[in-house]
């Protein structure tokens, strides 16, 4: 009997050090009988293409790109991207067919898998957009797909927010979502669904000074994950929010859907995901 051909994989980012994906996809792998190798790769900041043209040439099987990647991953696909890389205006996942690079983007589709998981589908849901970076631009076609009933973008520089409501009107409106836009501070409303796309978790100094009316049962999402409810989470909590997770589920369903295009198979992510936050607790424990 011939051994498995092990199949290359990685995540290409700058720093990444930090990056649970080698886990998740080892995960992934187990669970579906695949023999895989997913490897951390570090990318000089000014040698990115050259990182990724090397990894396939030498049969590297599909990439993973994360901070601060995803727009350069985006110009190397260019030529064949998929809808959601297109909207996005970034890519996260990388693959060769036919000798050509692709790109998909597919943390708007982690999203709202997520939030599936956790009983609130969008479906339906007036839904608050904190942010107006890559990552809430990433979200915006996922949750028009998905089928909310209002989708208000809020960010600190209501420019940009305005900017991504122009953007997306008329994708928007082919899905019945109600898409509007302002500065963070003049949020109105009741909502059944709060996602925090800003970076602002990332600093546990920085709490937002806004006070949001949560319609009963809602859920506030945090993009951001730790070992402890982000600060977002803790504010929502004290605003009344039913329900608050953090963006573990995200991550692992992003890389659940990225681990589909290239391999054909859907891994089941909740129990990776119960994996990874033991993994990451016991981590927290150890430091
Ligand atoms: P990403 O790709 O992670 O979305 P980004 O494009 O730099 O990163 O966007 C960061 C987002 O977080 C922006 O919406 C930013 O608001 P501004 O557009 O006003 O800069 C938001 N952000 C970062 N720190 C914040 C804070 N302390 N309070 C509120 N918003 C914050």
């Amino acid at each position: 009997m011939t051994a498995p051909s092990i199949a290359h994989f990685g995540v290409v980012g700058h720093p990444i050090a930090h990056s649970q994906s080698p886990f998740i996809h080892h995960e992934f792998a187990r669970q579906t009988g695949l023999t895989v190798q997913y490897e951390k790769i570090l990318a000089p900041l000014d040698g990115f293409s050259d990182t990724v043209r090397q990894f396939f040439r030498t049969g590297g099987r599909g990439l993973n790109i994360t901070v601060p990647f995803k727009q350069e991953a985006y110009e190397l696909a260019r030529a064949h991207l998929s809808q959601r890389a297109a909207l996005a205006g970034a890519v996260n996942t990388l693959w060769m067919h036919d000798s050509a690079l692709h790109g998909c983007n597919t943390d708007g589709a982690g999203l709202v898998a997520d939030l599936r998981r956790l009983g609130h589908d969008p479906r339906g849901k007036r839904t608050l957009l904190l942010g107006a970076g890559g990552a809430a631009r990433g979200a915006i076609p996922a949750l028009t797909e998905a089928g909310c009933r209002t989708l208000h973008i809020a960010n600190r520089t209501a420019a940009r927010a305005e900017q991504l409501q122009r953007d997306f009107t008329d994708y928007a409106s082919r899905y019945d979502t109600v898409l509007t836009s302002g500065a963070i501070t003049r949020v109105q409303g009741q909502w059944d669904l709060v996602i925090n796309a800003t970076s602002s978790s990332l600093d546990a100094a920085t709490a937002f000074d806004i006070q949001l009316e949560y319609a009963p049962g809602a859920l506030a999402y945090d993009m951001a994950y730790g070992t402890q409810p982000t600060i977002f989470m803790q504010q929502a909590a004290q605003q009344g929010a039913h329900e608050q997770a953090d963006g573990l589920g995200m991550l692992v369903s992003q890389a659940a859907v990225s681990f589909a295009i290239w391999n054909g198979i859907e891994p089941a992510t909740t129990p990776v995901l119960a994996s990874l936050r033991a993994r990451l607790s016991n981590n927290d424990a150890r430091s």
